[in-house]
């Protein structure tokens, strides 16, 4: 696109971000063990939940990790710690995974993004990593996702990052491990809540480029639980894909396998939707067409789905027995999207994913690992080669979903022109089975610190405008650019690039999504890739790719705000701080007060919870951020509800 002079917006987003940094590391030093405050300078700020020095010699929210994590954790003495004169010591670890973890259920509240940062230290040279454990619905077995990860050569590390959960998921808590059973240190862990600065007058990416193709993103079921993250895919977004739900881990149902195994039937693998359920009816309820991934892969695909018995150490199955099952799983998964989200407008499904390696030949055969870089693949294993990708096509074919279009979709795309296009050949020689082609696009924009982008904008376009000359439909499935050192204004012009490559090439292409919302929850979020921050505030590069597009706006189909009502609209009696009226006062009544005092036409409260806000002060000041500090104080049981509503002057006194 054409470019403009960003250096404002860049300011803008620059001196937030500082400002922000700022009011947390202050609040960290000022805050009170367990108490909230409304922070400055974002539209809805940051409110401290948990935040702990150990100064007071409480390691009371902490636990190991089960019977089996040998951990001994106390607040100690240590010349060295950060803040204070004490921290927590985490002694007697025998396992890397053993270590303090923090209970979420318990302590936070689903659907609401939050920040954690922490300051560890290990003897020597360590991986530290903050992780989640969460059990999703309808799951035996609880997942473990690392949410970020430092090394401490014997020194400090400060750890930070965002997380969330829906209210779908179990016995949640985040955890610190490293990965040798050394003792650690921890000081100075708080969990606040992310601030929002998500703009809604904001040109929508999906109206700029409504003349154009879809504009799509993608989302685990983590990352889509909090409101602003939903409004945000809802504002920008008409293509949603799950990051992880939709993909062979997830939907294989390996009790419903063994037990129809064990009845002898071992070719007709069960599946269930319950990890994408809350994404599903995200889409289907908010009228977002989906793209289905992925059906077949050598990653995230158990490796007992390969094997006799479904038995991990049993012996590869025949061929023959693999393509059965392949077939039956294909036709179980179109099935089961048809019978339970029949509203979905599935436009698109990814049936292979990844079978080329950079020089365009197969992988090899095994079992994708770290130590062989994942390369290996078990559908190699069992076939050889890679004839296993057109009868998959034909299969989906077969079952697919009406209009749903099927693709070969695989990354470093720009390297295997040529082999995917013959891919595409081969699989269509006797029949149209393959709709199109899904290039990942991940790019990144610098190398070792300076722009330099790979592949160049040039290179990118010459193998696209190839892909496109074919006559298949064309998308651009997992975009995103990785930068170093804050270049901001170089990932807007290599954006800009590279959209202007795409936009050259409209009439091939359906969709161009890309590969997560915000900056944080990227699977790259080392290095920034995408077009909102942590704040889901916009980049340079959001400016970049829609500036000097022609287009016309919608009219807003959404009601005009309603004025907060004076006195109660109803004969419900007042609980007082029952602000999101669902009958209990809890944090997360301190949240919907916040979000309602920064932006009431926005984050609107029920009318009677209006009124149920009003605690501190009632009827002089309106809902704001001292009433949400009142429930906080009710949280760390500093004030009972039955002393609501209250005055400032004896709010502060007990304060
Ligand atoms: C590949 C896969 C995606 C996703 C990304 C990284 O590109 O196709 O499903 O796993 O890697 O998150």
């Amino acid at each position: 696109m054409k470019r403009k002079t960003l250096k404002g917006a860049l300011t803008g987003v620059v001196s937030t971000a500082m400002a922000c940094a700022v009011a947390a590391e202050a609040l960290a030093a000022a805050v009170p063990t367990g108490m909230m405050l409304p922070t400055a300078n974002a539209a809805t700020p940051s409110v401290v939940i948990y935040s702990t020095d150990f100064e007071d010699g409480d390691v009371s929210k902490f636990s190991k990790r089960g019977d089996n994590d040998t951990s001994v954790l106390a607040a100690v003495e240590e010349a060295t710690a950060p803040s204070g004169s004490k921290v927590m010591s985490v002694t007697e670890r025998s396992k890397g995974w053993n270590g303090p973890s923090f209970d979420c259920s318990t302590n936070l509240e689903p659907n609401v993004k939050y920040i954690i940062s922490v300051k560890v230290k290990a003897q020597w040279y360590n991986n530290i990593n903050v992780s989640l454990q969460h059990t999703t619905a309808g799951a035996a077995e609880p997942s473990y996702t690392n949410l970020t990860k430092g090394v401490s050569d014997g020194s400090w590390i400060t750890l930070e990052t965002s997380f969330s959960f829906p209210e779908t998921d179990k016995d949640v808590s985040v955890y610190i491990e490293a990965t040798d059973a050394v003792d650690l240190m921890i000081d100075d862990f708080t969990i606040a809540t992310a601030p929002d600065n998500l703009d809604f007058d904001a040109p929508s990416l999906k109206d700029v480029y409504a003349d154009y193709f879809k504009i799509g993103t993608a989302c685990t079921a983590g990352e889509l639980a909090p409101k602003t993250t939903k409004d945000l895919i809802k504002k920008h977004f008409n293509s949603l894909t799950a990051g992880n739900e939709l993909k062979p881990e997830n939907v294989l149902d390996k009790d419903a396998c063994l037990a129809m195994a064990a009845d002898g039937n071992d070719t007709d693998p069960q599946v269930t939707l319950n990890a994408a359920r809350s994404i599903l009816d995200f889409a289907r309820d908010n009228h977002i067409p989906m793209r289905g991934h992925v059906l077949i892969w050598h990653q995230q695909t158990p490796l007992w789905f390969f094997k006799e018995n479904y038995d991990e150490e049993g012996d590869w199955v025949s061929k023959e027995k693999m393509l059965k099952r392949m077939e039956n799983y294909i036709k179980n998964v179109f099935t089961l999207v048809k019978e339970e989200y029949p509203d979905i407008d599935f436009y698109a499904w990814d049936v292979v994913n990844e079978c080329l390696v950079d020089s365009g030949t197969p992988r090899k055969p095994g079992f994708p690992a770290q130590d062989n870089r994942y390369e290996q693949s078990p559908w190699v294993q069992i076939f050889g080669d890679n004839s296993f990708i057109k009868p998959a096509f034909e299969f989906a074919k077969k079952y697919a979903p009406e209009g749903c279009k099927l693709y070969y979709n695989d990354f470093n795309e720009y390297m295997k022109t040529d082999a995917m296009i013959a891919l595409a050949e081969e699989v269509n020689s006797d029949g149209r089975y393959l709709d199109g082609l899904g290039l990942q696009s991940h790019l990144d924009v610098s190398n070792n610190g300076d722009y330099d982008p790979f592949p160049t904008a040039a290179m990118y376009k010459k193998q696209l405008d190839k892909f496109c000359a074919t006559g298949l439909d064309i998308q651009i499935t997992e975009l995103d650019a990785t930068v170093e050192n804050q270049n901001y204004e170089g990932q807007a012009q290599y954006y800009s690039d590279i959209m202007d490559a795409i936009v050259a090439n409209k009439d091939a292409i359906s969709a161009v999504v890309f590969w997560g919302t915000t900056d944080d929850q990227s699977w790259r979020a080392d290095r920034d890739p995408l077009l909102f921050n942590k704040d889901y505030e916009t980049k340079p590069c959001f400016d970049s790719i829609i500036d000097g597009i022609e287009y016309t706006a919608p009219e807003p189909t959404t009601a005009p705000p309603t004025e907060p009502p004076t006195s109660p609209p109803s004969k419900e009696p007042v609980t007082w701080g029952d602000a999101n009226v669902d009958g209990k006062v809890d944090l997360q009544d301190a949240v919907a007060i916040l979000q309602f005092a920064a932006l009431p036409t926005k984050y609107e409260l029920p009318a009677m919870g209006v009124i149920n806000a009003d605690i501190v002060d009632n009827g002089t000041s309106g809902v704001n951020g001292i009433d949400a500090l009142a429930i906080q104080m009710i949280d760390a049981k500093l004030l009972k509800t039955n002393q609501l509503p209250i005055t400032k002057e004896k709010l502060d006194s007990i304060n």
